[in-house]
């Protein structure tokens, strides 16, 4: 097993390419299967949920080449509808080809995604909607058996609470049903307004996209005329390195971003004191004469993504002064505030809400990768900590960041990939 070994205490420079982003790839690639034609996608980041749902597609049929970050793929050729436990109980985000493969074919099978470090993650809301569609949805040995055998029908759907991959995976339904779905209290994420974009461009005609209210009239199974794309960029990526650079109070750029879709975390940024300069698709994060401390309250997008909690949390130990971050999205999404603890940092928790003293002084130390962004959290960390961290697990890493030892060796930090 990989570990990554960081020597803190320095600072960074230099610019930053921001990958595409793995939470948009994921529901597009399973978009795939509503297309009748062979499609390219540029910008595919070579992530490790990337690589998990091509397996999963190629065990169901699909034919792909992947190389360079350009995906070609054919999931006219899918010959098998059940997504089998042992590519799903890796990635949580398989749950993405229930909606694309029951509108596309009337029937699958999708192994329940099961347990998650950071929560229980139910995906009641994603099956109740394809009951309001026509589904006749069954949970047998651990499998999703959906059923629909005439096609889903257009349905007014009300999601009980917001959901990203549950609207994504509705939308993909609808698309494909046979008339028009009303669906209200929709995730308006960038993710899933590319998804929305991608099915407009293949003809599916969609109303109210960017919106919490989405009306789809669906092509009635008939299969879509798929065009060639490119994925938008990682805003979470984008936040993790600009709070890379706001840790260790140094300059650094990122570039081939979208600023629109960080706002929340840039206005978090600018709030602690750092200097913020956006031209174009890059920003510059400069440092900041005094780290204040600050607030955050985790909630859908617009707001403060939940994603990009734990990397504050640890921002927020190097800033002067107590703050608040209150996770509303996720139960259990704390994972990496004992780690922090065991690096220096003085961090309360009580409920859902942890309260961080700064500004402490952090310590190298063996610290283990919880889950994705959990574990970003832990390198940012490891960057102004006093001598050598080392941060074990680091597969959960490799699941969302593509070369990140090698983007943030180019930015100057002292960091190397070993062998336990
Ligand atoms: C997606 C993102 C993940 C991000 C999360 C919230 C992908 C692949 N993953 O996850 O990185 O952290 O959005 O921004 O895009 N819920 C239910 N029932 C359901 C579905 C969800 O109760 O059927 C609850 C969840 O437990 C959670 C909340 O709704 O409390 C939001 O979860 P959801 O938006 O579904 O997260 P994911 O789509 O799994």
């Amino acid at each position: 097993m990989d570990y990554l070994q960081i020597n803190g205490n320095n600072s960074l420079s230099g610019t930053v390419k921001i990958s595409g982003a793995k939470n948009a790839a994921l529901p597009l690639l399973a978009s795939t299967i509503l297309s009748k034609n062979e499609i390219t996608i540029e910008n595919v980041p070579n992530v490790k949920d990337i690589n998990t749902l091509l397996k999963l597609l190629s065990n169901l049929g699909s034919t792909y080449n992947f190389e360079n970050n350009r995906l070609r793929i054919d999931s006219s050729t899918i010959f098998n509808t059940m997504a089998n436990y042992e590519i799903v109980k890796t990635m949580r985000a398989s749950i993405l080809t229930l909606g694309p493969l029951l509108s596309t074919y009337g029937h699958c099978e999708v192994s329940l995604p099961g347990g998650c470090a950071i929560g229980q993650r139910p995906i009641d809301l994603h099956l109740k909607a394809l009951e309001l569609m026509g589904a006749d949805i069954e949970i047998k040995q651990g499998y999703v058996v959906a059923k629909a055998k005439n096609g889903l029908k257009g349905a007014n759907i009300v999601f009980d609470k917001i959901t990203v991959t549950g609207s994504e995976n509705i939308i993909m339904a609808a698309a494909l049903a046979k008339g028009k779905s009303r669906i209200v209290n929709v995730a308006k994420e960038p993710e899933v307004v590319q998804l929305c974009e991608i099915l407009q461009d293949a003809g599916v005609e969609i109303e109210g996209v960017g919106s919490d209210e989405l009306i789809i009239e669906g092509t009635d199974r008939q299969k879509l005329d798929m065009k060639d794309f490119k994925v938008i960029p990682d805003r979470i990526e984008a936040g993790t390195y600009l709070c890379a650079g706001a840790i260790t109070n140094s300059q650094i750029t990122i570039s081939d971003v979208v600023p629109d879709h960080l706002e929340a975390v840039l206005m978090k940024l600018e709030e602690m004191g750092f200097g913020l300069d956006v031209k174009g698709d890059s920003i510059t994060i400069k440092p900041a004469k005094k780290i204040r401390s600050s607030d955050i309250i985790t909630s859908e997008y617009p707001g403060f993504p939940t994603d990009m909690q734990a990397q504050f949390m640890a921002l927020m130990t190097q800033a002067e002064g107590v703050s608040i971050v209150e996770e509303r999205l996720f139960e259990n999404r704390f994972m990496h505030v004992s780690e922090l603890q065991r690096m220096g940092a003085s961090i309360m928790l009580r409920g859902n809400s942890a309260t961080i003293q700064g500004k402490i002084k952090l310590y190298g130390a063996d610290v283990m990768a919880t889950d994705l962004r959990a574990s970003s959290a832990l390198i940012l960390a490891g960057l102004v900590a006093e001598g050598v961290t080392k941060v074990h697990r680091i597969y959960h890493l490799d699941r969302g960041y593509e070369s990140l030892e090698k983007k943030f060796q180019a930015l100057g930090a002292d960091i190397v990939r070993l062998k336990e």
